[in-house]
């Protein structure tokens, strides 16, 4: 396979020419923190947490689907990007609840997570803010639209891998939502509860029924427990 040479803070490193800038940064040993990419799943370049300066780039490249080219020079940790990675995730929590210490996901939230590594303990941002009807009509599923952040790794993975096509982004700009068409139930929708779009997200956006505890408790006593009965994913042929 052809190979390019990238450097990446300071580190030079020789990967496929078909790699994204956010694989050669793997395999150079550089972390870029992620949020809407799944890997294989999802990749679409959609929350702009992962980016990077690329020399000669006039704006901030989004690594996960930029595509490596031979002699790049990418800058993974300059202020700038510090600075822009932050700003977003501010923007993302602006319109996010912020109820986290009930949330089922407290703990184990790559939201909260990266607003911890960035140190986020205000926000900047404030303005009208989306108030949507949580969907608890499933057997399995509640869906807290709340809390979605549009990274649409769900999505992804209920039409493209799991080809159930039961949720989808719906409405256009500020007002777009991921749901089942028209506004429906996940109980009136295609789902066949297989419980691969909680598994995939990454906020408690998406969260099972029938969980008896808390993240916090179990990880407080992992012997008790109980794990949710989600069904095995069911692959396309
Ligand atoms: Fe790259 Fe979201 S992780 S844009």
């Amino acid at each position: 396979m052809d190979k390019v040479t990238v450097t990446i803070d300071g580190i030079k490193v020789e990967v496929p020419k078909n790699y994204t800038v956010l694989q050669a940064a793997k395999e150079a040993g550089v972390d870029i923190p992620t949020l809407c990419y799944l890997r294989e799943i999802n990749e679409i370049g959609a929350c702009r947490i992962c980016v990077v300066e690329v020399q000669g780039a006039r704006a901030l490249q989004a690594s996960c689907v930029t595509p490596v080219s031979d002699g790049m020079v990418i800058k993974t940790n300059t202020p700038t990007v510090r600075e822009a990675r932050k700003a977003t995730l501010e923007l993302i929590l602006s319109d996010h609840d912020k109820n986290c210490l009930t949330c089922i996901r407290n703990g184990n939230c790559e939201l909260q997570t990266l607003a911890d590594e960035f140190h986020i303990s205000g926000l900047r941002f404030e303005g009208v803010r989306h108030e949507g009807k949580i969907d608890d009509q499933s057997a399995s599923i509640i869906r807290d639209p709340n809390k979605c952040i549009l990274c649409r790794r769900c999505v992804s993975m209920c039409s493209n891998v799991q080809t159930v096509n039961a949720i989808g982004v719906n409405e256009r700009g500020f007002r777009s939502v991921v749901s089942p068409i028209y506004g429906m139930s996940l109980a009136d929708s295609p789902c066949i509860n297989c419980g691969q779009c909680v598994i995939s997200c990454p906020t408690g956006a998406l969260y099972e029924k029938d969980r008896t505890q808390r993240v916090w408790e179990a990880l407080a006593d992992p012997d008790k427990f109980v794990v949710a009965q989600t069904a095995p994913a069911v692959r396309a042929a």
